[in-house]
């Protein structure tokens, strides 16, 4: 019987470059009965990823793509895609800029979370600037990903009170927390 659920989860890839945290939390979400998704592929760039320790915990085949030429890295990344069967893409803390073209052939299904309130604050130092700017508010957003940088239709959002005594880590922190929340939520407005 799970298994026949199981077989109705959308086939997922993880894209990470960094420590996992929003990786680690979609495998157990993809592993709960409620998840429309399974994670069944982590891809990263570097093989300096942290978060690649959770390939062997949770049995989850893992590649690393090297970047230094990107358009063969794509290619790589597309054959993977295709051989795993994979019909869905999160992009969790990725530091690579996937090309148009890649973007075009999986359009609609590949999903970004940024730890600010998009529009506000695309790019990077995210933190730093909100706590510069003094903002009283700042949050996470989950989006589909467009050709444009930090652009797409923005799925959901979840914000969080920056109070006086926050400093860009203690914000970063705290938003983090939140991002666990909102990307099995986001997902599951999109593909229940
Ligand atoms: C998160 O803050 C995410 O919003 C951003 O990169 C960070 C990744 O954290 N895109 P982790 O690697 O999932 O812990």
């Amino acid at each position: 019987m799970k298994k026949l659920i199981g077989l109705k989860k959308t086939k997922t890839a993880v894209f990470i470059s960094g420590t996992g945290s929003n990786l680690k939390n979609l495998i157990k979400f993809s592993n709960t009965k409620k998840s429309p998704i399974s994670v069944n592929l982590i891809i990263s760039n570097t093989k300096k990823a942290k978060g690649l320790r959770y390939s062997n915990k949770y049995n989850i085949k893992k590649k690393i793509i090297n970047f230094n030429n990107n358009m063969i890295a794509e290619k790589k990344i597309l054959d993977f895609l295709i051989k795993k069967k994979i019909m869905f893409i999160c992009l969790a803390g990725f530091m690579k800029i996937l090309s148009k073209n890649f973007i075009k052939k999986f359009k609609g299904k590949i999903l970004n979370i940024h730890p600010s309130l998009l529009p506000k604050y695309k790019g990077l130092n995210v933190h730093k600037r909100v706590i510069k700017n003094k903002e009283k508010i700042s949050g996470c957003t989950v989006h589909y990903v467009s050709t444009q940088l930090d652009s797409g239709k923005i799925i959901m959002q979840k914000k969080v009170k920056i109070f006086k005594n926050d400093t860009a880590i203690s914000l970063a922190k705290k938003i983090l927390k939140k991002e666990h929340e909102l990307y099995p939520a986001a997902i599951r407005k999109i593909l229940n």
